[in-house]
């Protein structure tokens, strides 16, 4: 018996691989590297090709005994979501509507989808419960909302069971310096501090510092790569002995400005990193902070590296010894 791992050779999908290999499990990875990366996949047995191509997916599901599915596989920058969503509906739903599908006919009851923060939109509360209103401000958040009620009625009608876990700011890189976050382009806060501790970039831009936050810059809740992965395998885990189907946030339940993050980020590195206030990014919420209690209670997560400085020291240790990333494009 396999777990499936979509989007296996990206950043959150290839540290999932890395656990559930050191598991012992039977891992098969479906990446088509337009983002991922041949390298993180490890040991793990890789696939090149799109969910939405039904004959390569045919090839996957028969060579395989496939018994559970985490589905990574998405589009994920906002801003771009914004300028081209037709691209991101294309990808993040189409791909996990024929996902499903396959789900249906090769007779898989169980996955464990990639969702996030991003649908709740602007928040009502803080911190942010499960139940609390989703009311996307951008198209990715819209798609990973599209598909999270597409699996409740795939759920309802042919017993499909899912956990959807909405994923704070991961961040962060795998303890051993192996594996790490690799993007191109970056847009992420932590590697681009990492990019000018580095070197390779002059400053750091702040996204505004007007906002209604006590120094005046946003404020997000950062989540160790490794401690998400470990609650996808928990989720799974879960869902096999209850047979229920479980939303999920993910986060630390604590907010770092971005102040904070790069103060931080001067004393793990002790370089010196140069920071410049810019405009607002369009879009972004002026705090982001997880309850995370249900994760904890419903699937006994615990976050194993929840401090900021161990974070960040992770994603310090990837970046020095590979400056390029993985350099295999
Ligand atoms: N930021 C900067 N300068 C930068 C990059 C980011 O000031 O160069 C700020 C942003 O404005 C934001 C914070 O740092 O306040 C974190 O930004 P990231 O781009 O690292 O992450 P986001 O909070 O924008 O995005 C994350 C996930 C998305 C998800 C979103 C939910 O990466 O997938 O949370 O709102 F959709």
């Amino acid at each position: 018996m396999a777990v499936l791992v979509c989007g296996g050779a990206g950043y959150i999908g290839s540290h999932t691989v890395l656990e559930l290999i050191d598991m012992g499990q039977n891992v098969i990875v479906v990446d088509n590297l337009e983002k991922g990366h041949k390298s993180a996949v490890g040991g793990a047995k890789l696939y090149i090709g799109d969910l939405r191509d039904s004959e390569f997916m045919k090839k996957v599901f028969t060579e395989n005994e496939i018994e559970s599915i985490i589905d990574f596989a998405a589009y994920s920058l906002v801003g771009e979501s914004v300028s081209d969503p037709l691209k991101y509906y294309h990808n993040n739903v189409t791909s996990t509507i024929c996902l499903l599908e396959n789900m249906k006919k090769y007779g898989v009851e169980y996955i464990v989808f990639s969702s996030t923060a991003a649908t709740y939109g602007e928040p009502e509360n803080i911190p942010i419960l499960e139940s609390d209103r989703t009311l996307p401000t951008n198209p990715y958040g819209e798609t990973k909302l599209t598909v999270e009620r597409a699996l409740k009625w795939a759920d309802n009608a042919y017993g499909i069971k899912y956990a959807s876990l909405r994923y704070f700011n991961a961040a962060g890189a795998h303890i051993s310096g192996n594996i790490g976050e690799d993007h191109s382009p970056e847009t992420h806060l932590i590697p681009i501090i990492m990019q000018v501790a580095l070197g390779q970039r002059d400053a750091i831009s702040i996204f505004g510092n007007d906002y209604s936050t006590p120094d005046g810059t946003c404020i997000r809740d950062y989540i160790h790569v490794t401690d998400l992965s470990t609650a996808h395998i928990l989720a799974l885990d879960k869902l096999k002995k209850t047979n229920e189907s479980i939303i999920c946030n993910l986060g630390n339940g604590k907010g770092f400005s971005v102040k904070e993050v790069i103060d931080i980020a001067r004393e793990v590195t002790g370089r010196n990193i140069k920071e410049a206030v810019a405009p607002r990014r369009q879009g972004d919420p002026a705090v982001l902070v997880a309850s995370s209690e249900k994760a904890q209670t419903e699937l006994g997560w615990e976050p194993k590296y929840a401090q900021l400085e161990t974070i960040i020291e992770t994603a310090w240790n990837w970046h020095k010894s590979h400056p390029n990333g993985y350099n295999d494009k």
